[in-house]
């Protein structure tokens, strides 16, 4: 059924569309931007100069993004929910929030910022658990316009503090700690260590989830109850959405790259907001009344557009989870879909692989029959594992899709629409519309035809693409846009099968991808660097049986803690403080030296091949620097077995 006028409906109007947006892109967005509330329309579709990664999108025009994700719906269905909450303790009773009711939340917090002394194009930082909260959190931003940028939990306060530092916050936004299994996280204890590096953070505002001892700090730091309980006392006064500009900044998300500092990708307002509720209507096919359950964290990009500003901008109902999927047991994720009787499940290749892991007991006497979609995202998805979820999870009825984008891309670039255009396990499939992808070799040429494989790029800007790095443009610039002339470089290798059919195979640059958390390998040997005793290092992936990928570190370390055990989990403290515990290595060893070129590059396909066990296969190394060292490095390289 068509509820939203531009969902597609079946496999020709597929075409149609994606023909459509190639040949008359300004009419093909303007078509569909009119369904969303502007207060003042635009007065040019689309200008754009890749050369000087430039985009702007609905140029002219005014909205608040709020008032598309909540007010719009008051006027339609004030009492559907828009956000359902399930703790991390199965006992702990489930929350909901009507859209009437979230705007309640967002209209306070709204004031509440706004008393601490924030106002449009601040940056706050929110550090949070997954708690209904982080969503009025990301939505008060919005409503005032000040810009979010939102840190995952598992950031350490070296991380923070460099992220705080990079855009200039002025507000922290924390709890005292979060759940997640059976830890408690000391969220504001870690903010507390980051600020004294962070002199532009004037205040601090506290939710308290946990009842966990905490340093409140006078003048600086609030309690969100308190604060919320002043703005009560003045009666709940209403707070307007505060205008903003259609390429005004709606929020900064920081992500890995090749090189050691992580950058601030920077989304604007209208194009994201598009985007956001296009991607999601489509790929997901939501129906009114469905409720979606995106198993990510609001900590990266999938939380950003499809847990709050894609469906919460369609009317939808979102469902929030707080723990991980093996905690109290395996069969969390199940007992979520039976109870709340989910229609959309949206999570990651790393949770299915560990899910599958347990074998089917988990799924005993949950009744899984509510599902109508699947979806897949943030790695390449192996057959047996699509597969799995397939049969067992969507019982062969439920369609997979497989979305592959990027945190730089806002939403969803290129997959299957569930139930409406074809799909293939272990491939993304076809670009939506609007995305013009090309395969180029490495000269930049681009390669025509199918059967084809070569590094993806996008020839085309679509309304959610990267504006710019926060404030260092000529990194956007030069990351994105002049690697290969007049393309968007995704940082992909792809294949494009018979078929014209898309399948992503992995990073061709120095990223990698742990469990659908991207890391460069850069960040992790400048944290491995910073330890003392540490001369030299070098990190590759290696592929893992559930995280995809591993982290393997080869160290030249000259001053032994006592024993290389120990050793090792200095190494890895190390990392945790500097990066936080979602980047230690799987796996360190220690070296005497490290392959090199003649002019001291290091060698990383050799270490690469040696963590994976392909010791047959390093090739020639004879215009290695010593090639001795290969040899010794491969003595001792550790199994390939995997290894958590
Ligand atoms: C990288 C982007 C997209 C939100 C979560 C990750 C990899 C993402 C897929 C997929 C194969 C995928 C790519 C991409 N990736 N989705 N369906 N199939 N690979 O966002 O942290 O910005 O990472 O994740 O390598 O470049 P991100």
């Amino acid at each position: 059924m068509k509820s939203y006028p531009y969902q597609i409906q079946n496999w020709e109007e597929y075409q149609e569309q994606y023909a459509r947006s190639v040949e008359n892109p300004e009419d093909f967005w303007a078509d569909i931007a009119q369904h969303f509330h502007w207060k003042k329309p635009w007065d040019k579709v689309l200008e754009w100069d890749f050369k000087t990664a430039k985009t702007e999108w609905f140029q002219g025009a005014e909205l608040n993004i709020t008032e598309n994700c909540i007010d719009r719906h008051l006027q339609t269905q004030p009492d559907a929910v828009a956000i359902l909450w399930e703790s991390n303790n199965p006992d702990e009773p489930s929350v909901s929030y009507t859209y009437q009711q979230l705007q309640d939340k967002v209209n306070q917090l709204s004031h509440v910022l706004t008393n601490l002394g924030a106002k449009k194009g601040d940056r706050i930082c929110i550090y949070m658990g997954m708690i209904p909260e982080l969503a009025f959190a990301v939505l008060a931003c919005a409503r005032i316009g000040a810009i979010h940028s939102v840190i995952f939990g598992g950031f350490s306060a070296q991380s923070i503090a460099d992220r705080i530092q990079d855009a200039q916050a002025s507000v922290v936004i924390t709890c005292d700690a979060a759940y997640r299994g059976n830890k408690t996280i000391g969220l504001k204890e870690i903010i507390d260590e980051a600020l004294p590096q962070c002199p532009s953070i004037q205040k601090v505002l506290v939710y308290n989830r946990t009842h966990s001892p905490v340093s409140m700090i006078k003048d600086r730091d609030h309690w969100w109850h308190e604060e919320i309980e002043k703005v009560t006392q003045q009666g709940n006064p209403h707070f307007p959405a505060v205008p903003t500009q259609a390429e005004d900044e709606l929020f900064i998300l920081y992500t890995s790259g090749s090189t050691g500092k992580p950058k601030g990708v920077v989304h604007t307002t209208a194009g994201y907001m598009v985007w956001a509720n296009y991607t999601f209507v489509n790929v997901f096919q939501y129906q009114p009344g469905q409720i979606h359950f995106c198993t990510a964290d609001i900590g990266w990009i999938t939380g950003h557009s499809y847990i709050v500003y894609g469906p919460l901008s369609a009317g939808a109902t979102t469902l929030m989870f707080e723990g991980i999927p093996t905690w109290p047991d395996a069969g969390r994720f199940w007992e979520i879909v039976d109870k709340y009787k989910v229609d959309i499940l949206y999570t990651a290749p790393t949770a299915i692989r560990s899910l599958m892991g347990f074998g089917l007991d988990p799924l005993n006497n949950k009744d899984l029959s509510s599902i109508k979609v699947l979806g897949t995202v943030g790695e390449p998805i192996n057959e047996e594992a699509w597969n799995w979820y397939h049969q067992h999870i969507g019982k062969s009825k439920a369609p997979v899709v497989d979305t592959w984008w990027q945190t730089e891309t806002g939403g969803i670039m290129i997959s299957n629409l569930a139930g409406v255009t074809p799909a293939k396990p272990s491939f993304a499939t076809y670009p939506l519309p609007g995305i013009q992808p090309v395969l180029v070799d490495e000269n930049g040429n681009e390669i025509q035809g199918n059967n084809a494989s070569g590094n993806l790029c996008i020839k085309f800007p679509w309304p959610g693409i990267i504006r710019t790095t926060y404030g260092d443009h000529q990194r956007c610039q030069q990351t994105y846009f002049s690697v290969y002339n007049n393309l968007y470089f995704t940082g992909d290798g792809c294949l494009r099968d018979e078929n014209g059919m898309y399948r992503i195979t992995g990073r061709v640059d120095d990223v990698l991808n742990v469990s659908g958390h991207r890391i460069g390998t850069a960040e992790v040997e400048n944290a491995i660097n910073m330890h003392a005793g540490v001369v030299e290092s070098a990190v590759v992936g290696y592929p893992h049986d559930i995280k995809g990928q591993g982290i393997y570190a080869f160290v030249i370390f000259n001053a032994f803690h006592e024993n290389e055990e120990l050793t090792k989990k200095d190494i890895l403290i190390t990392v945790s403080k500097i990066i936080g515990p979602i980047a230690k290595p799987d796996k360190i060893q220690f070296v005497s030296g490290l392959p090199k070129t003649r002019s001291g590059k290091i060698m990383r396909r050799i270490l690469r091949k040696i963590a994976e066990g392909e010791l047959e296969q390093i090739g020639d190394t004879t215009t290695l620097l010593d090639p001795q060292v290969v040899e010794e490095i491969k003595r001792q390289a550790l199994p390939p077995a995997f290894n958590t």
